[in-house]
């Protein structure tokens, strides 16, 4: 699809490690405008909203305690396709069967603590925009 946005998040273990400009430079690397940025905290009720979908799954406990647990790196990217290939550029959620080269392969360490998110379709990428980004920083 032709100049799609989606969102990303550079979660707090990544953040902790250092490892932040190098997940951000295999990303521009592949293609994607930064279109916004915002380095944060977010609280275990604001990570419980963003993740609302996931709330009846037995780790919902876990991943909000984790996603409040230190900065983050919310953004907001471009390009041709974007939702699909940031997936594809991220790896399989447990980097132990991320493929060799992905952002989880290079930087991730569990299922729980795998160091980025991406959207999934067009309307959680919509939602999940919203949750972090007002209509004037995305210009
Ligand atoms: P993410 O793409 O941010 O969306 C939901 C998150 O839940 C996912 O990445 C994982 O980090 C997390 N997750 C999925 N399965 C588990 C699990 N079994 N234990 C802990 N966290 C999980």
């Amino acid at each position: 699809m032709l100049s799609q946005r989606t969102f990303s998040i550079i979660k707090p273990d990544a953040v902790r490690k250092g490892y932040s400009a190098a997940i951000l430079a295999e990303i521009e690397k592949a293609g994607f405008k930064i279109v916004s940025i915002k380095r944060l905290s977010i609280s275990k009720a604001q990570a419980e909203g963003f993740y609302y979908v996931h709330a009846a799954r037995p780790f919902f406990g876990e991943l909000t305690e984790f996603m409040s647990s230190g900065p983050i790196f919310p953004m907001v990217l471009e390009k041709d396709n974007a939702i699909a290939d940031l997936r594809k550029l991220m790896g399989a959620t447990n980097p132990a069967q991320a493929e060799e080269g992905t952002i989880r392969k290079k930087f991730a360490s569990s299922i729980g603590e795998n160091a980025i998110h991406g959207s999934d379709a067009e309307d959680t990428a919509a939602f999940e925009i919203g949750y972090f980004f007002a209509g004037h920083e995305l210009k």
